[in-house]
Order: structure tokens, then C-alpha cells, then sequence
């Protein structure tokens, strides 16, 4: 692989599992020291932080809980005082608390905005600041600062039973949107990546049971269930100078689940 990351230092939320251990994965064999994010599973970050390893990388594990501003604090020093730089942030961290509205308790309403719109703030916060403050390093990227947010299809897609999880992707959106639109003039670039449905522990109840993976298929054009290097792909894309130009937009990666398939052969 192109080392188009060279000299860049990323961290990625949630970097123990599904999509995020890709995306680290992938930005370590382009180049980027990367930063693996964990909340709980500590071993599943070490195993990214090996398989970084082993392709010839460098990489370490960082235990934070991106929805808690003294943790997320602690991973920023620890990573300043690891690689003294910042350069790519992968804000993935998230998680569903699914009921249906008129049982969903507060707790799992909070938890869920809390990781997914509280945790992008707290980390992307952290960035722009260093950002900001840093600017554009020559030779290293034409960009002051490269943050992706992990949006989902559901930033569009209403989904019934998930309300908590609809909502904080959906303002996710706009974050990113304002967010990019605020700093663009410092040459940080702001996007997301809204993945479709991508076979990780999140929807691994779905994906393992063979009927509910019939069902799921129905929804996505191009036949077949995602991978987070289809995401890692585009994020890697993302983050590197190839895509300079792309500010403030939303790459959408679902095999065309956005399409609206349940429109075929029917309406
Ligand atoms: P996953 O469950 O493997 O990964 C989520 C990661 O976020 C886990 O490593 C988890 O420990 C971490 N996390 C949760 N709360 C955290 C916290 N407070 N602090 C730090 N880390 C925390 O599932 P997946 O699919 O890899 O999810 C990654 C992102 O992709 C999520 O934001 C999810 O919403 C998004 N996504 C996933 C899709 C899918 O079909 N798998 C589709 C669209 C979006
Ligand atoms: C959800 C997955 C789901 C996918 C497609 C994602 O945001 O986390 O559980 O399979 O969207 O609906």
C-alpha cells in the first residue's frame, strides 16, 4: 500500500472492533501512527495495535471513554506525549440502545447521544484546537487537520425502534456540517462517512441469524452485507490528500441501501 499518510499521527475512537479496527488498520499500513481508541475491550485494541505492527507500522492503545471530557483529555495528553503531533482524527466511536419509543428509558436515550454527539464534540474539540493552533506542516499534507465523523445511513433513513440512535446521527450531520463550515478557513478539512450496513459486533444479531440476514439483504441493491474496509477504504481516501477539495460533505458507503430499495417492483 501507498504510504500517503507518512509522518501523520491519527487517532481513532473505538479502534478495538467492527469498522474502527479497520480504519486504524488501514490508516497504520498507509503510513499514520495511529492512536487505537478503546472504551472496555482492551485486548481487541491490542490486536489492532499488532496487526498495525506487524504490517511494518507504529501504533498504541489509549483506554478512553470519548463521551467523558477528563478521559478524553488524558488520551489527547497521551497521545501529544507519544507522538508529540496530531494530524487525523477518526471520530467512530458509537453504539445502539434499541427499544421501542414508548419503552426507551432516559439512561440508554443519554447513553447513546451522549457517545455518538457529546463523544464527537469532546474529540473533535480537542483536534481543532491543536489544529488551529498548529497549521499547515509543508511536505507532511495540504491540510491543517483532517477530521471523519462515522455517520451511519440512519443520519436519512428514519429507523423505527432506534430513535435514540436515528436522532444522534442525524445531528451528527449537522455538526459535521457546521463544524466544517466554521473552520474550513483553517485549512481543516471536516466529512463523514455514512456506512450502510457493515457486518461488525453492532449488528452481528442481525447478520449471524440467517433469516434476519434474508430479510437485511432485501435492503441493499448490491446484494451483499458491507465490510469495514469498504469503509476503511473511503475513510483512508478521506483522510489523505487526494481528497484536498472534499469539505463539509457526507460519503455515503451502503451498497445503495439509500436508494430506498423497498421501491422496487412496488410504489
Ligand atoms: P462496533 O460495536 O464494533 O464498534 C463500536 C466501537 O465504539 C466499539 O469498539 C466500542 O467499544 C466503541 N465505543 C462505544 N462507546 C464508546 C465510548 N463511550 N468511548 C469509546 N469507545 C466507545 O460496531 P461498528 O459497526 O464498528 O461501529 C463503529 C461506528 O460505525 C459506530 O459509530 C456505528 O454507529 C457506525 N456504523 C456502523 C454500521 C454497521 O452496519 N456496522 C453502519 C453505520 C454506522
Ligand atoms: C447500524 C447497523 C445497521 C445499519 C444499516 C447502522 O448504523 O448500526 O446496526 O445494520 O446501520 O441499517
Amino acid at each position: 500500500m501507498e504510504k500517503s499518510l507518512k509522518n501523520q499521527v491519527a487517532i481513532v475512537t473505538g479502534g478495538s472492533s467492527g469498522i474502527g479496527k479497520g480504519v486504524a488498520i488501514y490508516l497504520g499500513k498507509a503510513g499514520a501512527k495511529v492512536a487505537v481508541n478503546y472504551h472496555s475491550d482492551e485486548e481487541g485494541a491490542n490486536d489492532t495495535v499488532n496487526q498495525i505492527k506487524e504490517a511494518g507500522g507504529e501504533a498504541f492503545a489509549i483506554q478512553a471513554d470519548v463521551a467523558d471530557e477528563a478521559s478524553v483529555e488524558h488520551m489527547f495528553d497521551k497521545v501529544f506525549e507519544t507522538y508529540e503531533n496530531l494530524d487525523i482524527l477518526v471520530s467512530n466511536a458509537g453504539l445502539q440502545k434499541d427499544a421501542a419509543f414508548e419503552n426507551m428509558e432516559l439512561k440508554d436515550w443519554n447513553l447513546v447521544l451522549n457517545t455518538i454527539l457529546t463523544g464527537a464534540f469532546l474529540c473533535s474539540q480537542k483536534a481543532v484546537k491543536y489544529f488551529m493552533k498548529r497549521g499547515v506542516v509543508d511536505d507532511v499534507s495540504k491540510a491543517a487537520g483532517k477530521i471523519v465523523f462515522m455517520s451511519s445511513v440512519h443520519q436519512e433513513i428514519p429507523w423505527a425502534g432506534h430513535i435514540n440512535y436515528a436522532t444522534a446521527k442525524g445531528g451528527l450531520t449537522e455538526f459535521m456540517r457546521t463544524l466544517s463550515q466554521e473552520i474550513a478557513h483553517k485549512k481543516i478539512r471536516v466529512n463523514s462517512v455514512a456506512p450502510g450496513a457493515i457486518a461488525t459486533p453492532i449488528n452481528e444479531d442481525v447478520w449471524k441469524d440467517d433469516e434476519k440476514r434474508k430479510e437485511l439483504l432485501k435492503l441493499i441493491p448490491y446484494g451483499r452485507i458491507g465490510e469495514p474496509e469498504d469503509i476503511a477504504e473511503t475513510v483512508l481516501w478521506l483522510v489523505s490528500d487526494k481528497s484536498d477539495y472534499v469539505n463539509g460533505t457526507t460519503i455515503f458507503v451502503d451498497g445503495g441501501m439509500s436508494l430506498y430499495p423497498g421501491f422496487i417492483g412496488n410504489g
